[in-house]
């Protein structure tokens, strides 16, 4: 066997190496107690597809790979290390930008160093990838000015945004066109606005989608990015950009068909709805607010916790906002010394991102077993002394089940109504994202423990553990 031969072949054995360990860390990431394995497989996946294909530069061009690798690395590591848990949306807000830009910039370099006429399925590639990468990356750099609360979170909307929105994206469809059918034979000017065109349009599509949609929008977007780099494998001819675009593609398409169910709510009410416009606490004040609320003092809570056979904690986005688990982890602690069996209940849309509330609870070490997913816990609830709802407000309201009228009607919810005591613990009767009322808090069998999640947990610790 030639030099030449040995070569290839030891970069299709480390490309298909590198392809099995992208597709079993998909498969390890479908579990909280196999994801941390799962991002380990892809992440070496991904260095021995980077050694591969830097193996195979020839001339000055590996070095100037090879800074570039070390700095985005660095820059990646750096910001993954300092990031909060809440602010990990925007984070992959940006990453995801940044795959659409690589994108957009392979195929706008491929376009200048050849010349037309291009082959037909080259300029489809080189047109496609485009498009989605620039499309990706406005969408993208706006989801993260949002979360970010560097622009407001509110759908910015305003008269004729729809027609200003179909006329730019027709313009797309039209340059596109004209460049495909005549084989990339157009003038400079017509790709520079197709580019910002399209860039353009990222930018218009997501503008008047709610600060709190984010999280969906974000997953769409992934999608098309790894769509995007899917076709820009077709145009340097590398099979591992074709699969592991094609990954990112796919999951991302489920992920966020599985979070529209999740909140009952189809794709298009999410682009098209401004759902996540209400604020809650207009809804609350325009019809008055819920009426014969119970407060709880901590000491009256405590006795109830400290004397219950089972205790089902319900977390929601309040536990992160507070960052309160490593309290709820110690309280849980405090009850299990006491004999006390504790659970906890979590839905799939709680918080603002897929598995925001496993994340959150295996940070402050509770075991996954103790992690019950809706469908087993609902059954449950009736057997249940205390279900302990701490910052969750939307994914226990039960109009979800009853009120026909109710945004969020239809929605799977936890049935804490059905446990023998409530006890939510919010800072005031604002509403959560869905800017609704809650029934729940004028059950009987419900009572409010006011204030600061982790202030209202810690107290609790304290107070049981004074029992
Ligand atoms: P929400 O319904 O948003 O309610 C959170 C509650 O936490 C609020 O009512 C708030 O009341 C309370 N809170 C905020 N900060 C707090 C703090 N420091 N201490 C104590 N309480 C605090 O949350 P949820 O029940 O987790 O539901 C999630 C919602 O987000 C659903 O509507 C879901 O559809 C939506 N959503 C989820 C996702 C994903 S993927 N998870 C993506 C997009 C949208 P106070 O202000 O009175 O304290």
């Amino acid at each position: 066997m030639t030099a030449g031969a040995l070569q290839t072949l030891a970069f299709r054995c480390a490309e298909l190496t590198a392809i099995v360990l992208f597709i079993l860390g998909l498969v390890f990431l479908s579990s909280p107690a196999t994801a941390r394995l799962g991002n380990r497989l892809a992440a070496v996946g991904m260095i021995i597809a980077l050694i591969a294909f830097l193996s195979l530069t020839q001339g000055v061009g590996w070095w100037a790979i090879a800074i570039g690798m070390v700095v985005g690395g660095m820059v990646g590591l750096i910001s993954a290390l300092r990031v909060k848990m809440t602010a990990m949306p925007q984070m992959v807000a940006l990453f995801n930008g940044a795959g659409g830009a690589a994108a957009l910039y392979i195929s706008t370099i491929e376009y200048y160093s050849g010349q037309a006429p291009y082959p037909s399925l080259l300029i489809v590639s080189l047109v496609l990838s485009a498009i989605i990468g620039a499309l990706s990356a406005g969408g993208s750099l706006i989801a993260f000015l949002k979360l970010q609360e560097v622009m407001s979170g509110r759908p910015i909307t305003y008269k004729g945004q729809q027609i200003v929105n179909g006329v730019v994206a027709l313009g797309i469809v039209a340059l596109a066109i004209w460049t495909i059918s005549t084989h990339g034979d157009v003038p400079a000017a017509a790709i520079d606005a197709l580019l910002v065109g399209a860039f353009v349009l990222g930018v218009l599509f997501v503008l008047p989608i709610g600060g709190a949609d984010m999280p969906v929008v974000i997953s769409l977007l992934n999608s098309f990015t790894g769509v995007a780099v899917a076709i820009t494998g077709f145009e340097l001819g590398h099979e591992l950009l074709i699969v592991a675009g094609t990954l990112v593609g796919a999951s991302g398409t489920l992920l966020t068909i599985l979070m529209g169910r999740a909140m009952n709510r189809p794709l298009t009410n999410v682009l098209f709805g401004a759902f996540g416009a209400a604020a809650g606490s207009e809804t609350t004040a325009a019809t008055g607010g819920p009426q014969n609320i119970r407060s709880a003092s901590v000491d009256d809570v405590a006795v109830l916790l400290a004397y219950a056979r089972n205790v089902m904690v319900v977390p929601g986005y309040g536990m992160a906002v507070a960052q309160a688990q490593h309290s709820v982890k110690a309280l849980a602690d405090q009850l299990e010394a006491r004999g006390v069996s504790v659970k906890y209940a979590i839905h799939p849309v709680a918080g603002r991102m897929p598995g925001h509330m496993n994340v959150l609870l295996a940070e402050a070490n509770v075991p996954y077993p103790a992690l019950l997913d809706m469908d087993d816990v609902n059954p449950e609830f009736p057997t249940t002394d205390v279900a302990l709802v701490i910052g969750a407000n939307d994914v226990t309201n039960p109009a979800a089940r009853n009120v026909r009228s109710s945004p969020i009607y239809g929605m799977p919810i936890l049935d804490v109504d059905k446990a023998h005591n409530v006890i939510v613990l919010k800072r005031s009767m604002r509403s959560g994202f869905a800017g609704i009322e809650n029934p729940l808090y004028e059950l009987p069998n419900c009572s409010m423990l006011f204030g600061d999640a982790k202030a209202s947990v810690d107290a609790l610790t304290a107070a049981v553990k004074a029992q």
